[in-house]
């Protein structure tokens, strides 16, 4: 059986995805700093800005449950600050978390995969890496970096069997629309206004976890022999509109 390693597993598209690729016949190792409680998915502690304890962990998936072939860096949080606010601690903590992680991971899998002649790596970016609002400086530097980090580990493994890309998301219904003050945005007459009734998204609703899974888990399959190097949307219409 092969193996797979989703990050951010605990919650929300992670856990969307751990769950789909264990139903899809991998063992799967499910990542996070907050517990995995997941029939079927081997929960391990780890925190995506610990990048010197990636070589362990992978280590140790691979000792329990075989080769990794599949590389889902799902995991990743949302520090929303304006220009005026922006603060040194929060822009380090957005990248380290949702660039340097990503990164770093995929590389320490990548070249394990590119050893065997085979794999695919799914980086989960958003529609932030080329849409933009107010006090996403941060996480939109986040995503757009790791579109173009996505690229060039195409261009560099693809020679040696591993398939690269990233999945950019639009709104969807997980934890992360849910403001410090405890608002929801799907919830708020905004959201009903602009993308329900005037169409600003052309299904009129968020996504569910696991239809934005149902990609990720497509480009990890074998399926997916020849689509490297491109980020595929799953924003149900969003940036279609202007
Ligand atoms: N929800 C959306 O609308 C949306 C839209 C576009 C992109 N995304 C992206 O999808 C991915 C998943 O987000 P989600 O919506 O499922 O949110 P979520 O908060 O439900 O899940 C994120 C997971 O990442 C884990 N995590 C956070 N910091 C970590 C760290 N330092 N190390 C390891 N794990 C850590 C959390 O514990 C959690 O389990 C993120 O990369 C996010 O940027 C989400």
């Amino acid at each position: 059986m092969p193996s797979a390693i989703v990050t951010g597993a605990a919650n929300g598209i992670g856990r969307a995805t751990a769950e789909r690729l264990a139903a899809d016949g991998f063992a799967v190792a499910g990542l996070d700093i907050e517990p995995v409680e997941l029939p079927g998915v081997r929960g391990m502690h780890c925190d995506m800005s610990e990048l010197e304890s990636f070589a362990a962990i992978v280590e140790s998936v691979e000792r329990e449950l075989g080769p990794v072939e599949a590389l889902a860096n799902v995991a990743g949080i949302a520090v929303n600050e304006t220009l005026a606010d922006l603060t040194i601690a929060g822009y380090r903590r957005q990248l380290a978390v949702s660039l340097d992680g990503p990164i770093f991971l995929a590389r320490a899998v990548g070249l394990r995969m590119a050893a065997r002649g085979r794999g695919r790596i799914v980086n989960v970016t958003s529609v932030h890496a080329h849409h933009s609002e107010a006090a996403a400086l941060a996480y939109g530097a986040s995503k757009a970096g790791l579109e173009a980090a996505t690229r060039v580990m195409a261009i560099e493994l693809g020679p040696r069997g591993v398939l690269v890309n990233d999945v950019a998301p639009g709104f969807t219904n997980t934890r992360m629309s849910i403001s410090e003050d405890g608002t929801n945005e799907l919830d708020t007459e905004w959201f009903a206004d602009v993308y329900q009734r005037y169409g600003k998204l052309p299904l009129r609703r968020a996504a569910e976890p696991p239809e934005i899974a149902a990609t990720i888990a497509y480009l990890l399959s074998p399926a997916n022999t020849y689509v490297t190097g491109t980020s595929v949307l799953v924003d149900g219409g969003l940036t279609a509109t202007f």
